[in-house]
């Protein structure tokens, strides 16, 4: 992203994207870009200032999804930026090299604003020193998930939703429609967001495949997986080992999402996309191993009698409630450690994103970071949380669903950290 003494400039705007051959898309990006924006990196430690001007036609807002940092800097619906408006946030990074991303959150059309084309990643950096393939571009290597429909105009599709949200047929990598990436080492980190509205994708590949990261920053030690499943929202740090000259397609494969047929063939799961192809060179770089300890990050931990809360989710409803700018759901305190109980009451697949916080689902073997946690219909999941260090008596932060029409849909509530 353009930086200028130190600010990392950020325009949305509108633009004109060509995804394929025809019309052109009219889409909306950051920075500069017409659909995206550019990656923003920061280190650990490092105090972050990010401008951001809003040149679109509405109120729009901009969120910095897995940061622990202010309520006021958070980005969310009370951070609205109007139309003409620059809007500045700063804040210390202060959590472990991770892969994040920013959209806008504004209240009611985070769905419209994100699909338009708004999203774009950010990268916390640490210096902890972890032997993984880190060459931006080159063997470290962004994979950015959106799904659209085009109209015979070109225009994306918004018309054709169902109960999850808006579907696409065709994926974009990166903006990109049918991409391919030339490998020139024998390993290659894959940094996937999912960036889609609504989709869930299943990631495969015919060859072998290691997770070394997942929402808030690397696992403890590798594990080599069949497959990677992502609902919208969700990172993944993967490694893929390449052989010379033979191409290999990373797929997404269906996938029920825990919900029964018709449920999750609507929500996309009976199908196989084609999402990015390896084309490694004749002659490749040998890649280190990955190392056998990637994070030694102590786990979380509840203490002897934590706080526990349940929530409970319904058709675009948490505990009965849907979003009320107005109204405190929770209150937290700074720093605790709580046992969260995420309950699906409902036949849809949702999934629940905490701001500020670091989670930890409850479960057998070691703990991944997240922010973004999947609950398929009928099941509890547990998770531990870490609300961040900041408090602020008037300035609340969200709890939603990342599908982004539950979330506009009012599938959100807002707690306050004093
Ligand atoms: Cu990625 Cu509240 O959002
Ligand atoms: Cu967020
Ligand atoms: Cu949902």
């Amino acid at each position: 992203a353009p930086v200028r003494d130190g600010v990392v400039e950020l325009t949305a705007a509108p633009g004109e994207s060509a995804f394929l051959d025809g019309p052109t898309t009219p889409t909306w990006g950051y920075g500069g870009m017409p659909f995206g924006g550019p990656t923003i990196r920061a280190r650990r430690g490092e105090e972050v200032v990010v401008r951001v001007t809003n040149r679109l036609p509405e109120t729009t807002t901009t969120h910095w999804h897995g940061m622990t940092l202010p309520a006021r800097m958070d980005g969310g619906p009370h951070q609205p930026i109007a139309p003409g408006e620059t809007w500045e946030a700063r804040w210390r990074v202060d959590q472990p090299a991770a892969t994040l991303w920013y959209h806008p959150h504004p209240h009611g059309a985070t769905e419209r604003h994100v699909h338009r084309g708004l999203a774009g990643l950010l990268l916390v950096d640490d210096d902890v020193p972890v032997d993984l393939p880190d060459r931006y571009g080159l063997d470290d290597v962004p994979v950015i998930l959106t799904d659209r429909s085009f109209g015979p105009d070109g225009s994306f599709d918004t018309a054709h939703r169902n109960a999850v949200g808006l579907l696409g047929d065709t994926v974009l990598v990166n903006g990109t429609v049918a991409p391919y990436l030339d490998v020139r080492t024998t390993r290659v980190r894959l940094r996937v967001l999912n960036a889609s509205p609504a989709r869930s994708y299943r990631l495969a590949v015919d060859a072998p495949m290691t997770l070394v990261g997942t929402d808030g920053g690397l696992l403890p030690s590798p594990h080599v997986v069949p497959d990677v499943a992502l609902t919208p929202g969700e990172r993944a740090e993967i490694v893929v080992d390449v052989a010379p000259g033979r191409r290999v397609m990373v797929r997404s494969v269906p996938d029920d999402l825990g919900a029964v047929n018709g449920i999750a063939t609507a929500a996309g799961g009976a199908d196989t996309l084609d999402l990015l192809e390896l084309r490694p060179a004749d002659r490749l770089e040998a890649s280190s191993p990955v190392p056998a300890v990637l994070s030694r990050e102590v786990p979380l931990s509840s203490g002897v009698s934590p706080r526990v809360r349940r929530f409970e989710l319904s058709n675009n409803r948490i505990n009965g409630r849907a979003m009320d700018m107005s109204r405190v759901d929770e209150v937290l305190e700074p720093g605790a450690t709580e046992i969260w109980e995420l309950v699906n009451r409902h036949t849809l697949p949702h999934n629940i994103h905490v701001h500020d916080a670091r989670l930890q689902v409850i479960a057998p073997g070691e703990r991944a970071w997240k922010d973004t946690v999947p609950v398929p219909p009928g099941q509890t999941v547990r998770v531990l949380v870490r609300v961040g260090p900041y408090a602020d008596p008037e300035v609340p932060y969200m709890i939603h669903c990342h599908m982004l029409r539950h979330e506009d849909d009012g599938m959100m509530l807002q707690f306050l950290v004093v």
